[in-house]
């Protein structure tokens, strides 16, 4: 095993204690965003194991593997999923609306193809930190966006202010959880955010992720899973604080935390002790929670792989949708091309490729529409009413959909 591929974490990514235990072990599973131009047993795996800190209760993985290793071929636009775009087009109108007046800037922390930074208003300064080279070109060609191609760190911060000046508003979506030096963030935020400018993050919710079992959404690229108390203690380390927080349903359940600095002008907001209380009484503060959510885990692979068991050779099973954690789940519960004929997915860079470690070949649309499988496995479950919707005919005609959050099932 080529160990110098990622590395193992002693010490707890935001209090530095070493009192981390491991809770979930998902096995070895390949980097679940490198969709293969071709079938590939051999492809490289890494572990993917979670623990907890027991001082500050902070959930994360035990091993980082290099970003090299996570992203040779970067398929995933965020504008390929129209609830994606209607979502952050609101987003773009809130944050403009609440923080920002004429001539402000906006940066963007991953702004993948541009689909928040786009929608912000002409009299808005924008401007876009996005690692992914293809991603980035895209946010440059389609909207005409002033992109950094590089991962966010405090000497990034100092380019974008000699470039535009200090920025009012600062926006991370579904990426902090990404990155392994927090601290190097929190420095960075702090180098390029104006004296009482907002940081807004989005990132996936603890408590959802536990309350509906959403295991799949663990994998490399997904360093921390954030519940508000650490993520408090990692904002006070820096200087920082939350004064306001919102709950959304995207990507199974997240919050989008506010953030100022501390003598920032901004009153806090009752949510922010709710949400602590709340975290401690459904017990994030204790390891034998996550102990518990692991066996969870591991009844629901048995439960899965026995449905699937039971339809496989009497009728025909494909896969719907193609997101990275559809291929956790596939790797996970050892799910291949002998289970699943192929799985569709609407993202064209997605299409005639194979799923990384599974080898199951990714198709159009058309293709599901054409055959009409009796069964179809929701890998994209995060979009399930608008799929169920999308495909009532599939229903009408006796299709089914196998469900696999928040617990396996058929509708
Ligand atoms: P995401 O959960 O990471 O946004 O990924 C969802 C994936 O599902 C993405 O590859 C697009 C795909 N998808 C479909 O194939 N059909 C759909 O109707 C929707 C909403 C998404
Ligand atoms: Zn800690």
């Amino acid at each position: 095993m080529p160990t110098e591929r990622y590395v193992s974490i002693d010490d707890c990514r935001i209090c530095g204690s070493s009192s981390v235990s491991e809770f979930l072990d998902l096995g070895m599973v390949p980097a679940v965003n490198n969709f293969q131009d071709a079938p590939d047993a051999s492809i490289e795996k890494y572990p993917l194991k979670v623990v907890f800190c027991e001082e500050c209760n902070h959930v994360q993985l035990e091993n980082t593997v290099q970003r090299e290793a996570l992203f040779q071929h970067y398929t995933y636009f965020s504008s390929a999923s129209d609830p994606l775009l209607n979502h952050f087009g609101q987003y773009a109108a809130e944050v403009e609306q609440d923080f920002l007046t004429a001539g402000d800037l906006v940066v963007e922390l991953g702004c993948n193809d541009g689909v928040l930074l786009s929608q912000f208003s002409d009299e808005i300064q924008t401007l876009g930190v996005e690692p992914a080279e293809n991603v980035a070109k895209t946010a440059r060609e389609r909207h005409g966006l002033d992109i950094i191609t590089e991962l966010f760190d405090a000497d990034v911060a100092m380019e974008a202010r000699e470039r535009h000046g200090e920025a009012q508003a600062l926006v991370a979506n579904n990426v902090v959880g990404h990155i392994d030096d927090l601290h190097e963030l929190m420095h960075g935020v702090d180098a390029l955010l104006d004296d009482d400018g907002v940081f807004v993050m989005e990132v996936p919710y603890l408590i959802d992720l536990i309350n509906n079992a959403e295991f799949d959404t663990i994998y490399h690229e997904h360093i921390s899973y954030f519940a508000v108390r650490p993520l408090s203690r990692l904002l006070q380390q820096h200087g920082f604080t939350l004064f306001n927080i919102e709950r959304l349903s995207i990507h199974g359940g997240s919050i989008r935390a506010y953030i100022q600095r501390q003598d920032g002008s901004r009153q806090q907001r009752q949510i922010v002790s709710n949400l602590r209380t709340l975290e401690r009484a459904l017990g994030l503060d204790e390891l034998a929670t996550f102990e518990r959510f692991a066996s969870d885990v591991s009844r629901y692979r048995s439960q899965l792989r026995e449905l699937l068991k039971d339809i496989e050779g009497d009728a025909s099973v494909v896969g719907y949708g193609a997101p990275a954690k559809g291929n956790v789940l596939l790797n996970y519960c050892d799910i291949d091309a002998n289970t699943l004929d192929y799985i569709v997915d609407t993202t064209p860079a997605k299409q005639g490729t194979y799923t990384p470690g599974t080898d199951i070949p990714v198709r159009p649309p058309s293709d599901f529409h054409d055959d009409s499988p009796e069964y179809a496995l929701l890998l994209a479950w995060n979009y399930k009413d608008e799929i169920l919707e999308k495909e009532r005919e599939y229903r009408k005609q006796d299709g089914q959909f196998i469900l696999p959050q928040p617990y396996v099932d058929l509708v």
